[in-house]
């Protein structure tokens, strides 16, 4: 028998722009400073355009620039048919409105972080096709190269986790339809959406991520960012 959610078909994207970006200290929100004069939002829709079978993309944005004709998004080309919606306070707030205003056909959903605007559509196919396979949730990891650590409140170590075994994880986040809405209903407050799902009870697969994947946090990361559009594969 044939189970309807083994394979999704329609791709849906949601992309987070919500963050204020206080630690970038732009004085714009994150996903609107610009990197080689264009906002982070316009590189990262760049690779989202380009996903194979897309559907349904929704632009999660802050509730002031809410309205795509702001000036704060001009350079931004927003592809035909998306959607902006208003973010929330929290990051799993934001992406609970950009779910619930994608198309409902669509039964594979992506969530991705405007702030990783460099992320190679590689890496979208990736985890789309990982999915498809028959993972109910997938994300992109890196190996970890430094050794971490757990602490406890006064800084004191309480165990350092086999390096081996860990992996910084990046988005594009995807998860069968299904499953990414019961984990929001179910939860909020986690720092990805992977970790919701995992909280269900769900096996989540880590892809292969990509150095360039990495989130635009620090005025060093821009400036990394600015050297990497500078380079060969981004003129
Ligand atoms: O704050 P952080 O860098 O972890 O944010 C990751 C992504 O989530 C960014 O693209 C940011 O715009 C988005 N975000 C959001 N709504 C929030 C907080 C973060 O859409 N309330």
């Amino acid at each position: 028998m044939t189970d309807a959610h083994a394979a999704p078909r329609g791709v849906g994207v949601v992309v987070v722009a919500a963050g204020s970006g206080s630690r970038l200290g732009a004085g714009v929100p994150k996903a609107f400073v610009p990197l080689a004069g264009r906002p982070l939002l316009a590189w990262a829709l760049e690779a989202v355009v380009r996903v194979e079978g897309l559907g349904s993309l929704v632009v999660v944005a802050p509730p002031a620039l809410s309205d795509p004709e702001a000036a704060a998004w001009a350079g931004v080309a927003l592809p035909r048919g998306a959607r902006v919606v208003a973010g929330g306070a929290e990051r799993s707030a934001s992406v609970a409105a950009g779910l619930a205003a994608l198309d409902p056909t669509c039964d594979l959903i992506l969530v991705h972080d405007a702030a990783r605007c460099l992320t190679p559509v590689a890496v979208f196919d990736r985890v789309v096709e990982a999915v498809r396979a028959g993972h109910v949730g997938v994300v992109p990891g890196v190996p970890v190269v430094d050794t971490v650590k757990a602490v406890d409140d006064r800084g004191l170590v309480t165990s350092t986790p086999d390096r081996s075994s860990l992996r910084a994880v990046q988005t594009p986040q995807g998860f069968r339809r299904d499953v990414l809405e019961a984990a929001h209903a179910g939860g909020a407050g986690a720092t990805d959406d992977a970790a919701l799902v995992e909280a269900l009870g769900h096996r989540v697969l880590v892809v292969d991520g990509d150095s360039r994947a990495f989130k635009v946090t620090t005025v060093d990361d821009l400036a990394h960012a600015e050297r990497l559009v500078g380079g060969p594969g981004y003129t």
